[in-house]
């Protein structure tokens, strides 16, 4: 790829010698650690039907429509983003399917060179239809959040007039939709829901999709999480080997997030862990943020944002633009600083950064 070199006086014979910020020979996303960044999580909309007590507060205000990123701003940084390198994108929320252009965003978003499209969803609105219609769009495939199989629990956790029932009627849509492999998220609370964890495996199995388990981190927007609520990852591993054999099958590829089991009497599905909290997978993190609002997060504990819109909004060209996401990304924080005595929470609650 060519450098850019916005500034470059015309009628100069030899290029001039780089200055910060103005030439760069490598378009690729890079850190400052060493780190390629192939994959993108687009939230859509802050917005959510659900109020899960470690995402949202009941009385959560939302951002003002006029702050949201229009389809085509979406699209445009999509674009550049995967011009720069990115190969996987995954659309998130809040819910994104409550995002109104989804499905022209699915379409833009499938026409670019990319190996993977993905969305995650709470599962409680989708019909066969809509993944009939997004599947045929480009989606490649979903995942879902489920964290208790209980009706009682689900209203508890979720505060939500859904249940679990629609949420794998849901995941069979999907599965039979052939938006897969479908994947399931259970966020593990202690004393919330840690009783269920092999229950909660044993989905794997029934439906054939893999569920994945993860620690409870410090991103609700109450403030509550506290040590004593978070399960490790030992312990979820434990609880499910008490009911079932389980072979560790490692991590997919190194930048990836869970660790994932396979179950030893050769049943379908698969198990997978995401140790966010106490096995620590920053080190080969290749993921990029880009929030409703428009700004480009580095890391999901990052109290530090890019502004996009604004630049956007005042006619930013592509060149400065790739700069801006370049500066950017090279920012991006060796790692999350949750076991450390002087953590400080970023102020966005999962549900306005993107899962
Ligand atoms: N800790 C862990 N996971 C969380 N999620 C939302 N908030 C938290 C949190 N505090 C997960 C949800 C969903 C995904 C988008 O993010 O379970 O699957
Ligand atoms: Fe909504 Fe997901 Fe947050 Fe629950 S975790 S409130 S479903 S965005």
């Amino acid at each position: 790829m060519t450098g850019v070199t916005h500034t470059l006086p015309i009628l100069m014979t030899e290029p001039p010698p780089p200055a910060p910020g103005t030439v760069r020979h490598d378009l690729r996303l890079i850190d400052s650690h060493g780190r390629t960044i192939r994959d993108l999580r687009l939230s859509v909309t802050d917005r959510c039907n659900f109020r899960c007590v470690y995402c949202m507060e009941p009385d959560v205000r939302f951002k003002r429509k006029m702050d949201l990123l229009t389809l085509p701003e979406m699209v445009r940084l999509a674009s550049l983003c995967v011009e720069m390198g990115v190969r996987k994108i995954r659309i998130t929320g809040g819910e994104p399917t409550i995002y109104p252009h989804l499905d022209e965003l699915i379409a833009a978003l499938a026409d670019l060179p990319i190996e993977d499209l993905a969305m995650t969803t709470n599962g409680s609105l989708l019909t066969s239809e809509q993944a009939r219609a997004w599947r045929r769009l480009g989606l490649r495939r979903l995942t879902f959040s489920i964290d208790t199989l209980r009706d009682e629990r689900f209203t508890a956790i979720t505060r939500s007039t859904s249940n679990p029932t629609r949420v794998l009627d849901a995941v069979r849509i999907a599965r039979d939709e052939g938006l897969t492999p479908v994947r399931l998220n259970a966020v593990i609370m202690r004393g919330f829901n840690d009783d269920e964890i092999a229950d909660l495996a044993g989905l794997a199995r029934d439906l054939g999709v893999e569920v994945r388990f993860i620690e409870y981190m410090p991103l609700d927007s109450a403030r509550a999480w506290d040590r004593s609520r978070l399960v490790p990852a030992r312990e979820i591993v434990d609880a499910i080997r008490r009911r079932f054999e389980l072979v560790p099958l490692g991590r997919e590829s190194p930048n990836a997030t869970a660790t994932r089991y396979a179950f030893a009497d050769g049943a379908p599905g698969a198990i997978g862990i995401i140790a966010s909290v106490t096995q620590v997978f920053c080190d080969h993190c290749s993921r990029l943020r880009i929030t409703a609002d428009g700004q480009l997060r580095t890391c999901l504990f990052s109290t530090r944002e890019f502004d996009l819109r604004g630049p956007m909004r005042r006619g930013i060209t592509d060149d400065d633009l790739r700069l801006l996401l370049l500066d950017a990304t090279w920012t991006k924080p060796r790692g999350h600083e949750i076991n450390s005595p002087d953590y400080e929470q970023p102020a966005r609650p999962m549900s306005s950064i993107g899962g």
